[in-house]
């Protein structure tokens, strides 16, 4: 259980003018926290390290909605490259999952999953999830998960916030470790806005006012 690229509390982030950054964003975003270029780099390694640990059997990658389907998409294309390339090949096929989530303050999290997880049984899934706060939710989708008796489940989050809130929870692999701050684009968003964007970036306050519902 690694920690992965851990990225200091006093790490700034990136000049957004020195980022092609969209139009319609422009005005939106303060910083550039991980530029794209460094989350496919890391999201190379991630492949290598997780096919290196996964037997020679099928693997069900299974992502996690909305946040993760960009993370998932550049995951899968590595893994196909190592498939294509390596000595060993590993027949993966792809499922999806939505998580909503209720009562987001307590401690005993309940969620909804929306999708169809019969197919995971006897099979070795890898969940692709975009980032773990309090690890709450990841727990809940774990226990759900067992019902449906997979031989394997490992887990993989692009993103882990260093936070008072966590739960303790440590996924099996880390993408990057972070400061508690809030972060959008590369799927994850804001209110559903910002996912169109490639970088993972912070917010201007005024921002979050533009796009609160
Ligand atoms: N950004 C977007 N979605 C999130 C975050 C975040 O920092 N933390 C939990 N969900
Ligand atoms: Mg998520």
């Amino acid at each position: 259980m690694a920690c992965g690229l851990k990225i200091k509390d006093e790490e700034s982030g990136y000049n957004k003018n020195l980022f092609c950054i969209p139009k319609h964003y422009e005005e939106d975003v303060e910083r550039v926290f991980i530029p794209h270029g460094l989350i496919l780099d890391r999201t190379e390694r991630l492949a290598r390290d997780i096919m290196h640990d996964m037997g020679s059997h099928h693997v069900v990658a299974l992502c996690v909605l909305k946040g993760g389907y960009k993370f998932f998409a550049d995951l899968l294309d590595h893994i196909k490259v190592l498939n294509q390339n390596g000595d060993k090949s590993v027949p993966i096929t792809v499922d999806f999952v939505r998580i909503k989530s209720y009562c987001r303050d307590s401690p005993t999290k309940k969620i909804s999953i929306i999708g169809e997880l019969s197919t995971l049984n006897g099979k070795n899934v890898l969940v692709v999830e975009d980032i773990i706060e309090t690890g709450r939710t990841m727990k809940a989708l774990l226990a759900k998960l067992r019902d449906y008796k997979p031989k394997t489940v490992k887990v993989v989050s692009l993103l882990v916030k260093r936070t008072h809130q966590s739960s303790g929870y440590r996924p099996d692999y880390v993408g990057f470790e972070i400061p508690d701050k809030f972060v959008v684009g590369y799927a994850l968003d804001y209110n559903e806005y910002f996912r169109d964007l490639n970088h993972i970036c912070i917010l201007k306050e005024k921002a979050k006012e533009k796009y609160k519902i």
